[in-house]
């Protein structure tokens, strides 16, 4: 048995499968995102735990013969945060998460060094690790000088559970220090933001193992010391795994906190100029690009939550098909955007509002709106010379038929939706595991699953669908010079 985590923006879940694949246990637990400032995303570590030790001990009444015959854990988590630990190993400030764009200024400084896209082969966007850590060194000079090591979330985890500070290739590709060609930490990508190589966790690849259980912890969670913790991976490498994409032209579209298209690559291809995102895969000799739009789900739930409305209530008012765009327009630029524009200080906007306009009509126009910005992504991946002929789709948003409808004829792809199952990144997590604690080959394990239902978009709409996203392509630079 195999347990899944994945640290998710919201909560973390974990996964109880199966050697064959089959999940037989699952178990969630949220937590929330502090916005002490504008702009500002911070989490406090001790959250994770908590929601960590929720998850363990429901799985563990809900599934107990399930529970106590897993060999191998697997972490999938949020990317980019800064985790910073004192000598100690304890926590210096609040995790400063990957939707936080208080760096935006520190970010642009180090990407006009020609050294961070030639061996990140990624723009430094303000979300990254290293202009935080410029950031914390010029705001909060205490905080940075205690600084001993500094972790990505999941492998806060990690070392929670086994005391070993490392990370992995697919999370260490977003923070602007690694040589993602290489797979290796640059030490004058580090120098130059002030920080060195001891100060980095040890490198490994997703699916190799970290170590086993610590006593301490073996007895709290009541398993065996002799579980094994693999190095796990970036949320959406997780993903990746979870529906086997590895070859070129494969890829998924995730609505999830986030929204991220992304096509699996044989060999490393990037083109920072894009805004296309090129990081390591989670096995070894892999790599994805992706473009990420930062506010998906998150764009429903906000107008859910201004609207009072659970955001399940607020999809369910739309029918299952799409039947053309809708005259409102909305721009998710809420939090600032990544791909394509690189704009910390974009924000969202609803264009032709009525006196008609009602919960529903804005529930399209914001499904609508991320569905654009996804098509941004598409076309930036095209630059880069990526071809998609077909997608999956993953994400809490996939459950609206009416939302993957839209991005399919806005994509002008067909999507793909697994069958009854559960391929997000806890599942990936969980095949990682596999891999590093059970003796399973890559081959073995990553297989893409079965397609129950293919979404084609509908020629009949594809004129209305084409001319509404060239609107919305000009809104950007329009809305740019008057706001
Ligand atoms: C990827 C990114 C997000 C986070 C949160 O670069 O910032 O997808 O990983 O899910």
């Amino acid at each position: 048995m195999f347990l899944g985590l994945d640290l998710g923006t919201s909560g973390l879940r974990g996964i109880l499968v199966t050697e064959a694949g089959n999940i037989t246990g699952d178990a969630t637990s949220s937590y929330g995102v502090q916005h002490p400032k504008d702009g500002w995303s911070e989490q406090d570590p001790a959250n994770w735990i908590d929601a960590f030790q929720k998850v363990m001990s429901e799985l563990k009444s809900n599934y107990s013969k399930e529970y106590q015959a897993i060999q191998g854990i697997g972490i999938s988590g949020h990317m980019h945060g800064a985790t910073c630990l004192d000598i100690d190993g304890n926590i210096v400030r609040p995790c400063i998460l990957w939707n936080d764009t208080r760096s935006a200024k520190e970010a642009a400084e180090l990407d006009a060094i020609p050294s961070f896209h030639e061996k990140t082969g990624n723009i430094v966007f303000p979300g990254f690790t290293a202009p935080k850590l410029v950031w914390m060194a010029r705001h909060e000079p205490q905080n940075f000088s205690k600084i001993a090591t500094v972790l990505l979330p999941k492998d806060y985890l990690v070392y929670w559970l086994t005391g070993r500070l490392v990370s992995e290739m697919s999370d260490a590709s977003g923070t602007s220090w690694l040589n993602v060609g290489q797979r290796d930490w640059s030490e004058s990508l580090l120098e130059n933001t002030g920080m060195q190589r001891d100060q980095m966790p040890a490198l490994l690849e997703g699916c190799e193992a970290v170590g086993t259980l610590k006593d301490d912890v073996a007895a709290g969670l009541s398993l065996e010391t002799s579980v094994i913790i693999v190095a796990g991976a970036a949320d959406n490498a997780a993903s990746a795994c979870g529906i086997g994409a590895f070859e070129e032209g494969q890829g998924f579209v995730s609505l999830g906190t986030s929204g991220v298209l992304l096509a699996a690559k044989d060999s490393y291809a990037p083109e920072p100029a894009s805004a296309v995102h090129t990081f390591c895969h989670a096995v070894p000799d892999k790599w994805y690009q992706m473009g990420v739009i930062l506010s998906a789900t998150d764009s429903l739930d906000w107008l859910a939550a201004v609207l009072g409305k659970p955001t399940t209530d607020l999809a369910a008012l739309l029918p299952g098909e799409a039947n053309g765009p809708g005259r409102t327009r909305f721009m998710p630029y809420l939090s600032g955007e990544r791909t394509p524009h690189n704009d910390a200080d974009a924000r969202g906007a609803f264009i032709n509002l009525s006196k008609s306009s009602d919960p529903a009509g804005l529930c399209q126009a914001v499904m609508e709106g991320v569905s654009f910005a996804l098509r941004d992504c598409l076309d930036a991946l095209k630059t880069t010379g990526t071809e998609l002929s077909k997608v999956l789709a993953i994400g809490g948003g996939s459950r609206s038929p009416f939302w993957l409808d839209t991005v399919a004829n806005i994509l002008d792809l067909p999507l793909e939706i697994p069958a009854k199952g559960d391929f997000g990144a806890a599942y990936g997590a969980a095949r990682l595991a596999m891999i590093g604690a059970g003796g399973l080959t890559v081959s073995e394990v990553m297989i893409p699953p079965r397609t129950e239902q293919t979404i084609n978009p509908n020629p009949r709409l594809s004129d209305a669908y084409a001319e509404a996203y060239l609107k919305y392509s000009k809104s950007y630079t329009a809305l740019k010079e008057i706001s």
